[in-house]
């Protein structure tokens, strides 16, 4: 016989946080930071969602550069996924182990057709050996007309060049690009073998994003989705060969039998060289599997995303404020964070989402009308969109006509994963520039509730946090009303 539970589902819009005692003056003074996985900390609690109209590099560039993290998702061909993963990997380096280059015997067309693929504006000359023998930048090839000239012929030689040994210092390239004026600094060892590169533009960009997430090489962070399939297996070891540091294991009912044996096997095979995150659940005993099963953080979500229905369309789901203190009390208790997944409409949901136990929250639809999203921009009746869609909505199940070429159609039926029958949506979103204000505009209001709560930080935001529930006439007065909007 069906039972009935006998606690009452709540959504985020079912409850307000009630304000504590603050000794906080300003904003300022609370502290972010959370942890994604295990062993992962981000100095901002957002994540961006494993979805073919939000993460792509762009976007995971942006992700990190603010402090959080991009998953890369998963509906595309493994070595593209692979390809978008070293983009991220590469977009800040502070010494690149391997940098591009390229034979003096190479013609200025090919070394142009390089630079272009991988947007970037030098190329180390090197011989077969893998020995520096000069350096050709942009400004070389660029008025050079004669596409068929040798790169030897063109280069700053190895002897007109600026170069430093393994293991110099951030403060001593500094030095060196100050005293210079030079862009690009070959790291090189005692017998001249290329062994990296340090660029300025890397050693600005570190002081332009101090928030940002990286590795212990100073690159930034990044996850990436796979499947639940045998095949998806070598999906992984390309996505860290390319440098993931997570992966996710991205599956609309994570608390099944085909998801707690990949966790496994990815364990077993890639576990010290990545953090392994699963999800998706909506109860306790979910996570306490998942984790078990080897997960360093578990994604809790069924049903509550803007352009998902599965719950229409199954009857299945709990509503996302309660499965995640459900969760996390389980979560807690193992030691093993939660990741809060779908149905953040505002700033106040990231609250309460970390209020009630969710360690970060993964993001959507309030990513999917930005710049960094891919896709291009809409104009409908003079408005800007940007089109987002459930992973398993008709279009992201049934191909991928707009977006993807033939191989990919293949990794597109892995949607099927999700479901057979259309359980999303696709949607306009309304454009809104850059993901980096959105992130901005969500931090500060984190920060807000915050200190509203007397909390500095996230775990004294959980431990601080107690909800009110609101009937409709409180939901009616907490957005703006009985004015004009204007
Ligand atoms: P938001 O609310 O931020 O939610 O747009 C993003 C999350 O929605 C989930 N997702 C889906 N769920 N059918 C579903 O039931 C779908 O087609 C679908 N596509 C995405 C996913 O967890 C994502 O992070």
């Amino acid at each position: 016989m069906a039972k009935i539970l006998d606690y009452v589902g709540l959504s985020f819009d079912d409850v307000l946080l009630v304000p504590k005692r603050s000794s906080i003056r300003s904003r300022k003074e609370v502290i972010t930071r959370s942890r994604f996985t295990k062993r992962i900390w981000l100095n901002i609690p957002i994540v961006s969602a494993a979805m073919d109209t939000v993460t792509e590099s762009k976007m995971a560039i942006t992700m990190a550069r603010e402090g959080g993290i991009g998953v890369i998702h998963r509906f595309m061909s493994p070595l593209r996924q692979a390809e978008e993963v070293s983009k991220v990997k590469r977009a800040e380096n502070i010494v690149i182990e391997k940098p591009l280059t390229i034979s003096p015997e190479a013609t200025i067309a090919e070394a142009k057709k390089l630079m272009s693929q991988h947007g970037i504006s030098g190329l180390l000359v090197v011989d077969s050996g893998n020995r520096l023998l000069g350096i050709l930048t942009r400004r070389d090839v660029i008025f050079e007309d004669n596409d068929g000239k040798l790169v030897k012929d063109c280069m700053t030689p190895r002897n007109r060049m600026i170069v430093a040994s393994p293991g110099i210092t951030i403060e001593e390239a500094r030095e060196i690009f100050r005293e210079n004026k030079i862009e690009k600094l070959p790291i090189v060892d005692d017998e001249g073998r290329l062994k990296g590169l340090i660029t300025s533009i890397d050693l600005i960009k570190r002081g332009t994003y101090p928030n940002a997430s990286r590795d212990e090489k100073g690159r930034l962070l990044v996850a990436a989705a796979i499947g639940v399939k045998e095949q998806e297996l070598e999906r992984a070891k390309l996505l860290i060969d390319a440098g993931a540091d997570v992966l996710v294991i991205d599956v609309a009912h994570g608390h099944s039998e085909m998801c707690i044996n990949m966790i496994r096997k990815v364990r077993t095979l890639y576990g010290d060289q990545v953090d392994v995150v699963a999800g998706n659940v909506a109860t306790p005993e979910g996570v306490e599997d998942l984790a078990a099963a080897g997960a360093d953080a578990v994604k809790v979500g069924i049903g509550p995303g803007s352009v998902c229905t599965t719950r229409v369309v199954a009857g299945v789901g709990v509503p996302q404020l309660t499965a995640i203190m459900k969760c996390a009390e389980a979560a807690e208790r193992i030691g093993v964070p939660i990741i809060a997944d779908g149905g953040i409409k505002e700033s106040g949901d990231v609250v309460k989402a970390l209020a009630a136990g969710a360690s970060t929250v993964m993001i959507g639809r309030l990513l999917a009308g930005t710049d960094e999203s891919p896709g291009t921009i809409v104009v409908r009746n003079g408005r800007r969109y940007k089109i987002y869609r459930g992973m398993a909505s008709m279009y992201a199940m049934l191909g991928r006509e707009f977006r993807l070429g033939e191989n990919e159609a293949e990794a597109f039926l892995d949607a099927s994963e999700y479901s057979y029958y259309a359980e999303g949506i696709e949607a306009y979103v309304p454009y809104t520039g850059s993901a980096s204000d959105v992130v901005k505009r969500l931090v500060a209001g984190l920060r807000s509730g915050m200190s509203y709560l007397g909390a500095r930080t996230i775990d004294e935001l959980k431990r601080n946090a107690a909800f009110i529930r609101i009937t409709s006439f409180g939901y009616r007065e907490s957005i703006p009303h009985d004015v004009e909007m204007m």
